[in-house]
This record gives structure tokens, sequence and C-alpha cells, in this order.
């Protein structure tokens, strides 16, 4: 992270986790360490269902409240889709697009991502945009070239006054869920390019005000250290992010930066 251009983001995906119940109990105890946090922007990114009842415990935070996907269109024929105006309505400022669940099990393409990308930011959303190779790309050392094309395609449209409402976030597919973390080395390397490639279609200022984030099997142990790399802004947070405690921590260790 580098405090002096850009803001550290603590990110929480909860996935299809968490009731509504759950999600008002976690943010009523995430409150105080919420309230203390000098640095970090806190997100939480919670299931559809969930926002109405988490923007309302969040209400005088310094919680925001995020949605998992989008739709591109901002209405129409498109069965159990919401799009981004709806969430803007339901309080929502932040959304995740392209993450590689969806990327998966959905169809969620490159292009697909630049659509929702493009519908969030006319929505006055701020779109997350996850990237990230599988294992074999690593090994085959194809991993800077697939996650330049994937933020390359992911921005085509963007204009250089809606960068600053982006972010980005590497995720190794081989890392989500899975226990295996990247070194702080490998976040920091994907990172550097990825902006790279903002510094070249944005330029150096634009492209240094950009957070990225990592996300991958972030949890208490290894955050602090991803944190102190120069190209790692905060972190995208499944599974450590479920619990007070952990998340809590996690932002405990962000803030330790300075
Ligand atoms: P885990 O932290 O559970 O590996 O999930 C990461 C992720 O996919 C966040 O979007």
């Amino acid at each position: 992270m580098d405090l002096r251009y850009r803001k550290t983001i603590i990110a929480g995906n909860w996935k299809m986790n968490l009731n509504a119940e759950e999600a008002k109990r976690f943010i009523t105890e995430l409150k105080p360490l919420a309230a203390r946090a000098k640095w970090c922007d806190i997100v939480l990114c919670v299931p559809f269902l969930q926002i109405p009842a988490a923007v309302k415990a969040a209400k005088g935070t310094k919680i925001a409240i995020g949605a998992q996907n989008c739709h591109y269109e901002p209405s129409g024929a498109y069965t159990g889709e919401i799009s981004c105006g709806m969430l803007a309505e339901a309080g929502v400022k932040y959304v995740i697009v392209g993450h590689s669940e969806r990327r998966r099990d959905w169809g969620d393409t490159d292009k697909l991502v630049n659509q929702k990308v493009l519908a969030a930011l006319q929505a006055g959303l701020r779109p997350i945009v996850c990237v990230g190779e599988t294992l074999e790309m690593r090994d085959n050392g194809v991993t800077l070239d697939v996650v330049r094309m994937q933020v390359k395609t992911a921005l085509r449209g963007v204009m250089l006054e809606q960068l600053r409402r982006v972010t980005l976030a590497y995720e190794p597919i081989w890392a989500i869920g899975t226990g295996y973390t990247a070194t702080p080395q490998q976040a920091n390397e994907v990172g550097a390019c990825i902006r790279e490639v903002l510094r070249q279609n944005y330029g150096a200022r634009a492209a240094r005000g950009v957070s990225i984030l990592y996300g991958g099997s972030m949890n208490t142990g290894n955050a602090y250290q991803l944190l102190a790399q120069p190209d790692v802004d905060g972190g995208l947070i499944g599974g450590a992010s479920l619990r007070t405690e952990s998340f809590g921590k996690i932002i405990e260790a962000a803030e330790q930066h300075e």
C-alpha cells in the first residue's frame, strides 16, 4: 500500500453466506473497530437479499455495503437479475464484477465484465473488478499476459474521470478458498503489472490513485505481509470475512501500516 496516493480498502466478500440476522449482528460487532479505523475503507459485499438490513445496520458508520454482481442493462426482461440502478437505490456503494466464481459458473466473459463495469459506473457505483489466473496459466508462465488482457478488456471505454471510482482485485484462482495464498512477492508482481496497464492507458497520476486489492485465502496470519507490498492496497476477503474476529484483525493489520 502507499497511503500518499490511494486508499486502503478492506473488503469482505460474503459470497452465499450469512442471513439477515447474522449480517446485522456482524455489522453491530464491527462498528467500534470501524470507528477507530484511520486509513482503511471498509466494505462488505453481502448477498442481494441482505442488502437492506446491512445498509440499515451500517448507516452512520464507516462501513460501506457492496453487492457481488449486477446486470449491465438498466431494466428489462432479464429474469432473476438485478440492475446497478436498483443497487444504488438500495444504498449500495460498491459492486464486485468478474469474480472468478461467476466467470467459471455463470459465463461472465471479459466482454460481459466490461459491460457490467460500464453499467456500474453509469449508475454511480464503484466496481471492484476481479482478475486472476488459473494454476495452469501460472505454471505455463502466462499470468501477466492473462491479467493484462483481463484488465484491458474490463476497462474498455472507461473514461479517465471515471477511473478513480474503479478498484481492481487480483485474485489468483488457485488461491481462492484453497488455503494457498500468493506470496507477497507474487501478489505485488501482479499488482504492479495491473498498475502498469493503468499507467499506459490513463497516465501515471491516475494509475497511482487506483487501489489494487489482493484476494485469495487472505487471513489474519498473512494479511500484514501482503499489505506491506507497495502494489497491494487492500484485500478482498472471502472465508476470513465471515467472522468479525478474523475480519477485524485484518483491518487492524492494515491499520498498522502507515
Ligand atoms: P477466500 O478468502 O475464501 O479464499 O476467497 C477469496 C475471494 O474469492 C474473495 O472474493
